[in-house]
């Protein structure tokens, strides 16, 4: 398996599909495809917390492959953030979706599947012991911050420490793909990037 760069993705032992396969814990295995799960080295000094797999990744059974994946590619490199320092998950790991005409359309994960699916990240935090997290978008940093809740415009451009941890909240590369203006969008996009300077700086 490999990224969008073509670094080879390893996945871990603990986090293999077969295990999300079984997952029972909330409803959202029923009409996705598989289970996406993270990928990255082990001990990798950076983890990147998404929101859930989209259609692509549904499909592929890898986090970060499409569109979305493609513009974390370039941000980590503009970052400067080599793609083997960083391990790559979702906060909920089946795609929740609705059928709209030939096309399924991505739903926002509800409180009680985060909640439910962050049995899963809380083995990969144990399992990778990442020293900094960086939360995608608002549902990445609620599932990152489990009970303490802060909104991502609140918090957006700080540092926040979290059980040991230093958790760096920015945007979801699909706020950038979504963005109404070319302002907006390279605004988003620049954030991104200085989130992942800063990460990768608290990183060591
Ligand atoms: N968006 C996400 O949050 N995660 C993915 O894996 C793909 C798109
Ligand atoms: Fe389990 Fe998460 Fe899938 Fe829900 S989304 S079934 S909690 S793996």
């Amino acid at each position: 398996m490999t990224a969008n760069d073509g670094t080879p993705i390893e996945i871990l032992p603990d986090q293999q599909p077969s295990r999300l396969a079984d997952c029972r814990r909330c409803g959202l295995w029923h009409d996705a495809t598989q289970g996406v799960a993270g990928a990255g080295p082990k001990h990798a000094p950076l983890m990147m917390v998404g929101e859930q797999p989209g259609d692509k990744e549904d499909l592929a059974g890898e986090p970060f492959v499409g569109p979305a994946g493609a513009m974390l590619d370039a941000a980590l490199k503009e970052a400067g953030v080599p793609r083997h320092d960083v391990y790559v998950t979702n906060a909920v790991k089946h795609f929740k979706w609705e059928p709209r005409g030939k096309r399924r359309m991505h739903k926002t994960p509800a409180q009680k599947e985060i909640a439910a699916c962050h049995y899963w990240l809380e083995q990969e935090l144990d399992d990778v012991g990442p020293r900094v997290i960086v939360a995608l978008g608002a549902t990445a940093l609620k599932s990152v911050l489990s009970q303490r809740t802060a909104t991502l415009q609140s918090v957006i451009g700080t540092v926040i420490e979290h059980d040991g941890r230093q958790v760096v909240p920015t945007y979801h590369p699909s706020f950038v793909l979504r963005a109404p203006d070319e302002d907006t969008r390279q605004r988003a996009y620049g954030a991104i990037v200085e989130a992942l300077k800063v990460a990768y700086r608290a990183a060591g």
